[in-house]
């Protein structure tokens, strides 16, 4: 058996806990869109052919914002093709993922479905074959009131309010030498800038993330970074992070201890910022939205898109299937994002439907929970109030690619109104059970309001359509304690989330 102490202090807190780290995205990839958020002709479909099945399980999930429309697919996207009468819109040819885009769905539709789904929308620019005038011609379509051409189309094409989208993604992984439009860095960060200055005219509140390095194994990774930041830091307000794990070599010890990596990532990207913004002597922060991350099988099949005369329309493309032990993950990454929540002030799951998603759908049949849907939704409806930092102290365990690590990783979060303490753990031990003792310093625990864990099964199993919901939380028995201090035993490679109330 492990142990662990945890120190937890509500008055030490890190920040509120953004709503936006919620975030998830929908990109028009294989079936996210067509068949997965939008299926007319299904039985569930409304009126506007979205599909009520998923639309609830969106609401269960707890999402708070979703980007849209890409990811790669952006990058030699028309936005102009998915606006106005459906059966005069053209089929394009979607070079990001050799597939045919008949533009049935589109930014209007979008944002009807982000009316119905509850959430905010986070929209992104093709900055890849396009440029600063289309950027803004997207803007004031989506954003102007009227008597403009462009907002008069919106009106006529029935959204007669604006739209008021405020988070904006200048373009994706402009790095990428997959992406259609790759750039150098100071290529990117100078017309990153104008875009945004362009952008600011029409709206100066709007907030605008500029695009980092693809992935932290980027060769780019570090001095892009510093190189856009020194062209765009007055005119931006984010940079973007994106992270895709997955096992390597069968070292399911480090896959566990995938947070780790988050965390570096984020406090390398922080520090960078941070050292752009001294050479200015900026008192600006450059915030960070972790805008795609998951766990990614890259190597499975079919995750690369067809090639040669094959364009199909909505192909089943990444369609991971996720094991109790990816749930693990999903959950030790979301504690990294709270514990980050002083600089990550949005973050999306990539992505939603379908495509490497918690929720996946049968053509025509059902909607279902991925075994990863567990976690995020527990920690989107759980999380609340105010990040609380968390001391962590005790046994160990050893990974090939972290070294030795905290068996356990924790992150708490603090409502003052509700009482409401929760403490959201991980035990990356693969086999080694932990008792950990939480000491809540300055605060009497009253109640245990709940305590449930996913993992510490068989860690291989897989949900499917009709089959069990194996990483469905289970209630954890072992929550005892009173006064400032509570006891409970985790199982090995597992997600916890134990509910006080405090006063
Ligand atoms: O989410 C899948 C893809 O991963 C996105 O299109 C791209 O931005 C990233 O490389």
């Amino acid at each position: 058996m492990n142990t662990a102490r945890l120190t937890l202090d509500p008055r030490r807190r890190v920040a509120p806990v953004p709503r936006r780290l919620f975030g998830s995205f929908v990109e028009h990839l294989g079936r996210c869109v067509y068949t997965g958020i939008y299926e007319p002709g299904h039985p569930t479909a409304d009126a506007d052919g979205f599909r009520a099945d998923v639309l609830a399980l969106v609401r269960e999930l707890g999402v708070t914002t979703v980007r849209y429309p890409g990811g790669n697919f952006v990058s030699s996207y028309r936005w102009e093709d998915g606006v106005g009468p459906v059966d005069e819109r053209p089929a394009r040819l979607d070079l990001a993922w050799h597939s045919l885009e008949t533009n049935a769905f589109g930014l209007d539709e979008f944002m009807r479905w982000v009316g119905k789904a509850g959430v905010d929308p986070i929209m992104a620019v093709n900055l890849g074959t396009r440029g600063t005038a289309e950027a803004v011609d997207l803007l004031e379509y989506a954003n102007h009131r009227g008597g403009s051409h462009l907002a008069d189309q919106r009106r006529d094409n029935g959204a007669v309010d604006p739209y008021g989208i405020k988070l904006w993604c200048l373009g994706n992984e402009m790095d990428g030498p997959w992406q259609v439009g790759q750039r150098s860095a100071t290529e990117y960060g100078r017309l990153a800038a104008q875009t945004a200055k362009a952008m600011r005219r029409f709206d100066p509140d709007l907030e605008l993330v500029a695009c980092g390095s693809s992935h932290l194994g980027m060769p780019t990774f570090g001095s892009w970074e510093r190189d856009v930041l020194t062209e765009a830091y007055d005119d931006v307000d984010l940079i973007s992070l994106h992270a895709y794990y997955q096992p390597v070599d069968d070292d399911l010890a480090s896959f566990l201890a995938s947070a780790e990596d988050m965390d570096r990532y984020i406090d390398a990207v922080t520090a960078i910022a941070d050292s752009v913004g001294a050479i200015r002597r900026s008192t600006k922060k450059i915030m960070i939205a972790f805008d795609e991350w998951n766990v990614w099988y890259q190597s499975a099949a079919p995750s690369t898109p067809p090639s040669g005369e094959d364009w199909p329309v909505a192909p089943p493309l990444l369609e991971d299937h996720y094991s109790v032990a990816d749930a693990v993950v999903v959950g030790g990454l979301l504690i990294s994002l709270l514990r980050h929540s002083d600089r990550v002030s949005a973050a999306c799951q990539a992505q939603l439907v379908n495509v490497i998603a918690p929720i996946m759908t049968e053509v025509g049949g059902s909607a279902w929970r991925q075994t990863i849907f567990h976690p995020f939704a527990r920690t989107a409806r759980h999380a609340q109030g105010t990040v609380l930092d968390v001391l962590r102290e005790g046994s160990t365990t050893t990974t090939g690619r972290y070294g030795e690590i905290d068996a356990v990783d924790a992150v708490s979060t603090w409502d003052d109104t509700t009482g409401e303490m929760t403490v959201f753990l991980v035990n990356r031990a693969l086999e080694t059970p932990a008792e950990v003792t939480i000491d809540v310093a300055g605060a009497q625990v009253s109640d245990i309001i709940e305590c449930v864990t996913v993992g510490g099964t068989d860690l291989h199993a897989k949900n499917t359509a009709d089959g069990p919901d194996h990483a469905a939380p289970r209630s954890n028995g072992t929550a005892r304690g009173a006064d400032a201090s509570v006891q409970l035993t985790l199982p090995p490679a597992s997600w916890t989330m134990l509910r006080l109330r405090a006063t």
